[in-house]
């Protein structure tokens, strides 16, 4: 198996990436840290746990991190989650309280205890989170394994701003520490995940199955997926972040290049920019794998078919 911990800002898509890996017997989810992103840190923790509590895993712990980004003030995205940042379903207040300490504390302590180059780090929102640990304790970078996060674009551009993804824009000072850090990177920009849409049978297939998992994906989708139809007339909505999970599932479901990615932490227009060397033209050494492509319907059937097994 393989040990996670997820760093997220939920978020409706961070739901079905946390349920996908909590439904995957290859994955041992170690804990779960918080992070300000799509909603104010005081949400995104609370809704973690909700998720939990909804797939009847509540002994895995929840984090908070960071309120806020390193150096910028935090700019969030009630307007694609809705208020709550979980908004499609009315999810029952947690009964399990945040687990003591710090998120970032958790990461250096469990990348400390557990074998050198057995952790992967999964982070869905700003990179906040992890590159604060990576400089409070840099002893722990090589004792990961990979990160495998969510965040960028670059043939697509962006979905903040004209040039920038959300996660990298909502922080990309922990941004460039964590693409300059030299810790095995495998990015999923907006490239892939906008080819990640759901589709109306989909959709209705996840309302149908019998548990309550199912139709709480499907309210999430519903919900995610006005703000793509009313902003660019898309019929779907992209899971973004349930492809870092499906990633470590399934990796043949995806390709992409070994390349340099630098960001732009100062640029007037082009702010967290993931300046992606696709055609290897700086001379600069690759420092991720940077995801283009995968397969939508093979993506689709994992998720179905996990989905199904939760309670
Ligand atoms: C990313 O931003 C958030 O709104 C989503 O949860 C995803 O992590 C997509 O740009
Ligand atoms: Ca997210």
């Amino acid at each position: 198996t393989q040990k996670i911990i997820i760093d997220t800002d939920p978020g409706q898509d961070d739901a079905v990436a946390i349920l996908l890996a909590l439904a995957s017997p290859e994955i041992e989810l170690l804990g779960i840290t918080a992070v300000a992103g799509n909603v104010p840190l005081s949400l995104t923790e609370l809704n973690a746990r909700k998720i939990l509590e909804l797939a009847e895993r509540s002994d895995i712990p929840v984090l908070a991190g960071c309120d806020a980004p390193m150096g910028r003030k935090l700019v969030t995205a009630e307007h694609v989650h809705g208020k709550s940042g979980l908004d499609g379903i009315e999810l029952p207040e947690p009964s399990t309280p945040l687990h003591p300490g710090h998120g970032v504390d958790f990461i250096i302590e469990t990348l400390r205890r557990e074998p050198e180059g057995s952790v992967t780090l999964v982070p869905i929102g700003p990179l906040t989170n992890i590159a604060t640990a990576f400089r409070k304790a840099p002893d722990i970078v090589s004792r990961v394994k990979q990160v495998v996060l969510m965040g960028g674009a670059y043939f697509e551009v962006g979905n903040i701003t004209p040039a920038a993804e959300f996660n990298i824009y909502v922080d990309p000072e922990a941004a460039s520490l964590v693409f300059g850090s030299g810790v095995p990177l495998v990015v999923l920009p907006l490239d892939a995940t906008h080819q990640a849409l759901t589709s109306r049978d989909w959709v209705q297939a996840m309302a149908d199955l019998p548990n309550r998992c199912g139709p709480a994906v499907a309210s999430w989708t519903d919900f995610f997926e006005r703000y793509d139809r009313e902003k660019y007339g898309s019929a779907g909505a992209p899971l973004h972040d349930p492809c870092t999970i499906a990633w470590l599932l399934r990796p043949d479901l995806f390709s992409g290049r070994e390349i340099n990615v630098e960001i732009e932490t100062s640029g007037e227009f082009t702010l967290g920019m993931t300046v992606a060397d696709w055609w290897r033209v700086s001379g600069r050494p690759a420092n991720a794998l940077f995801i283009r492509d995968l397969d939508r319907d093979g993506l689709f059937a994992l998720l179905s078919e996990r989905i199904a097994r939760l309670p």
